[in-house]
This record gives C-alpha cells, sequence and structure tokens, in this order.
C-alpha cells in the first residue's frame, strides 16, 4: 500500500476518537482511518466504524491484520489497563498508548502515589489502607477535610472530597465494607485536601522524548454552575489562558520529566499521551492529583481541533520512539470550545433512540461535530445514551469560539437533549 492510503486503526467508540481522526484526515486527506467499534456517526470520506470487541485481545489482532493497519491508535482507558498494547505489539503492530505496566500511573492511584513519593514528585501527603477498621484508625488521627480515593478504575466516581469526617467514613465503609466499587476499591488512598485551581496538560511522549500540549480545564458537573451529578465531561474552553508560563514550566520540569523518567528508570517507559491532573495552589505551586494514560474526553475534541501539523506522524513518532516534538504547533491566539450534548436522564439512566436533527446546519454555522452516543436506525441517527454529540467550534478569542458552538449546538434537536449553558463563561 502507498505512504497515502496506509490505513489507521483507532481503538474507541467517543468523540475524542472521532476528533483523532479528523485530525489525521484533515492534514491528509487520502488516508484511510477506521475507527472500533466506532459509532453510528462515524463516517465519511476516508473514515468508517467497524463493531469489534476491545475485550476480545485476539479478535482485535485479527481485524488489525485484516485491514493491514500501520499504526493503531487506542482511545479509552480500560483496554490501555488491560493491556491491549502489549498484545498488539505482540502480534508485531506499532501501537499508540502506553504498556499494562505504564498504564499502572490511572489503574491504580495507590501505585500513583507510591510512585511519586518515589520520585520526589509533590503529591497530597496520603496513606493506602485495604480495611475500614485502618481507614476510620486514618481518618480519625487525619481528621477533615480529607479525600477518600478508590485505587482502580471507576469512571470518575471513585473520589470523594470529604470536608466532614463523618463523611469521609461513609465513604470510607462504602468502598471498604459495601464494596460498591469491588475490587477498584481493594485499596483506597487517604490524602490531604489541596487548596486551588485545577488544571489538566497533556504531554505526549515517546518513552524519553516529550511535547507538552497547550493546558484544559473540565466542566465535571452535569449543571450550570457546576451543580448536579458528576459526568464523564460537559464541555471545554481552551486552551486555558490564566496559567502563567512559569507554572507551565514548573509543571513540566516538577511533574512530567519526572514522571517519564521514573517510568523508564522502572523498567516501564511511558509511550502514548500522560495526561496530568495538577492542582496549582496560590502561588503556583503545583501538586499532582493524578495521571491519566490517554487523552481526556472532551479535552481531546478541543486539542485536536485546535493542532496544526501532521498529528498522524506524532502519534506515530510516539509509538516508534522517535518523536519529533516540532511537528505540532498550535497558533498563537486560537481557542477551541466544545459543548457536549448529552441524553435525556444522563448519567443516571439515560435514554436511547431519539432522532438527531440538525447535524448538516450545525455544521454549516462552522462548528465541527463529533460523535459519541450516535446510531443508524435506517436513514436516520439516533441517540445512543451518554453523551451524544460533542460540538465543537475554533475561534481567534474564547468568546468568538463559544458563540459557534453554542450556536451549533443550539440547532441540533433531540428529544431531552441536556447541555451546560456556561461552557467557558468568565
Ligand atoms: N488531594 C485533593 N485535594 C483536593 N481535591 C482533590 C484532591 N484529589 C482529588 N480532588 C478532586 O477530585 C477530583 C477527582 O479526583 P482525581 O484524582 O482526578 O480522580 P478521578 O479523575 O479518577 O476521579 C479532582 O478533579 C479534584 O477536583
Ligand atoms: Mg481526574
Amino acid at each position: 500500500m502507498s505512504e497515502s492510503t496506509r490505513q489507521i486503526l483507532i481503538l474507541g467508540s467517543g468523540a475524542r476518537e472521532h476528533s483523532i481522526a479528523d485530525a489525521i484526515l484533515r492534514f491528509d486527506s487520502a488516508r484511510r482511518v477506521v475507527v472500533a467499534p466506532g459509532n453510528g456517526g462515524i463516517s465519511g470520506a476516508g473514515l468508517s466504524s467497524q463493531p469489534v470487541d476491545l475485550a476480545n485481545h485476539a479478535q482485535v489482532i485479527e481485524l488489525a491484520r485484516s485491514l493491514a493497519v500501520e499504526l493503531v491508535i487506542v482511545g479509552p482507558e480500560a483496554p490501555l489497563c488491560d493491556g491491549i498494547v502489549d498484545s498488539l505489539e505482540e502480534a508485531g503492530f506499532a501501537v499508540f498508548g502506553p504498556s499494562k505496566a505504564a498504564a499502572r500511573l490511572e489503574a491504580s492511584k495507590a501505585f500513583l502515589k507510591s510512585f511519586a513519593a518515589r520520585h520526589r514528585i509533590p503529591t497530597a501527603a496520603f496513606e493506602i489502607v485495604t480495611s475500614f477498621a485502618e481507614a476510620e484508625a486514618a481518618i480519625l488521627r487525619r481528621g477533615a477535610p480529607i479525600v477518600v480515593k478508590a485505587s482502580g478504575l471507576c469512571s470518575g466516581k471513585g473520589v470523594v472530597v470529604a470536608t466532614t469526617v463523618e463523611e469521609a467514613l461513609a465513604a470510607a465503609k462504602s468502598m471498604l465494607v459495601d464494596r460498591i466499587f469491588g475490587a477498584a476499591a481493594d485499596e483506597v488512598v487517604l490524602e490531604d485536601c489541596l487548596p486551588g485551581t485545577e488544571a489538566s496538560v497533556f504531554a505526549l511522549s515517546d518513552g524519553e522524548r516529550f511535547l507538552v500540549l497547550p493546558p484544559f480545564r473540565d466542566h465535571k458537573r452535569l449543571l450550570d454552575d457546576d451543580r448536579g451529578p458528576n459526568t464523564g465531561g460537559m464541555g471545554v474552553v481552551g486552551p486555558v489562558e490564566e496559567l502563567s508560563a512559569e507554572t507551565l514550566s514548573r509543571i513540566t520540569s516538577e511533574i512530567i520529566e519526572p514522571t517519564l523518567a521514573g517510568m523508564r528508570k522502572e523498567g516501564a517507559p511511558f509511550r502514548g499521551v500522560l495526561f496530568a491532573g495538577v492542582m496549582i495552589d496560590a502561588n503556583g505551586v503545583p501538586s499532582l492529583l493524578e495521571h491519566n494514560v490517554r487523552f481526556g474526553d472532551p479535552e481531546c475534541e478541543a486539542l485536536m481541533s485546535l493542532l496544526e501539523g501532521d498529528v498522524l506522524a506524532a502519534l506515530e513518532g510516539c509509538a516508534t520512539r522517535s518523536l519529533n516534538p516540532d511537528l505540532l504547533s498550535i497558533p498563537q491566539g486560537r481557542h477551541a470550545a466544545v459543548v457536549i450534548l448529552a441524553a435525556e436522564g444522563y448519567p443516571m439512566n439515560p435514554r436511547s433512540g431519539d432522532l438527531i436533527q440538525g447535524l448538516e446546519q450545525a455544521e454549516r454555522l462552522g462548528a465541527k461535530v463529533f460523535h459519541a452516543g450516535t446510531a443508524r436506525n435506517g436513514e436516520g441517527l439516533v441517540t445512543k445514551g451518554g453523551r451524544v454529540l460533542a460540538v465543537t467550534a475554533c475561534g481567534s478569542s474564547r468568546e468568538a469560539a463559544r458563540a459557534v458552538a453554542y450556536a451549533a449546538a443550539d440547532v441540533i434537536q433531540f428529544r431531552g437533549k441536556q447541555l451546560r449553558r456556561d461552557i467557558g463563561a468568565q
């Protein structure tokens, strides 16, 4: 196959994966990208979805072989933590994403905290407990406020920032006695509550070289003014501007670099995208809250829309240990806004099967609509629960990007559509 018709396989099914595919095709429209399992709306010139069970590594390898793909890009954390990269690499494929051993940075908060301590990466003081008796003693000793964290993957639901001792004890009991998260809370991290503002910083790395991308800030709660239940993320506007160059450089030298060096030293070099959740105090001093080992969603949609350059070559460079950090840039003064449209009942009890209308009109307004929970139903597109669409727009200011994203979000219709009105509002 010639260089220009190389097939790329992206594993995942959300707007994140759609936006990566879009960035690859924007740079070179002759590419072929398959997203698996994808969803009803991920299709177009050079782009298609194919069903696959990501938990079935043999099936994923078979799909990669049948497509003769040159690079596999892994989107979500579950298959990464489950070792899909190791399986695909053993089968001879180049893969963007960390090995199972490197994915422990996200798979185990207990590992992350001990790792941070071993490598002197600034993070909240903590202890790790495995029984309620231990947790109770520690909580009574440490007092409130205190943060109670299930160690394993909990889809963003495993952390309680407790303002009272009673609340902390209840959280620890739900994890260690009632076992609401099952084995994901075999270990529980108790840590000091840090004041400050949060930011997400992404760094691409091939294990050694790295490229820090501009910071973003997600909106986790369902409703305006950060009310309502936590979600996978309801939108983002960025890059975040109020982080000083000095703070960003401290995040790089005190968190990103020592993480990559530490993983190398421990025999598990990190290749892929490191997504550091950071708390920055009033003096601009950063502390690591957590690492994720993949792009955030919806941050990815914003980043991919802004990036200029050969995204595919950069991701491939991470996979093949030859990252050229100069491949990508974000033009000065460009901003992106992402507004998530979620299904009725999300996140508790999302509805499916509602007809979606207005997508073409939305794109005519200048937005790009990435698909998450959508399915084909005959000629039409219907909701398939959860977060349905990520309406994304770029502009020369935050306001300009927001205005287009919201105008487009408003012309898209489906029954019970939920969105926040204050994404990126000052
Ligand atoms: N030590 C801490 N101090 C203050 N807030 C915290 C602390 N740890 C976590 N949080 C809050 O809880 C949220 C979720 O915690 P995090 O470690 O990012 O886990 P996850 O994203 O896996 O749920 C953070 O975004 C932050 O708002
Ligand atoms: Mg987090």
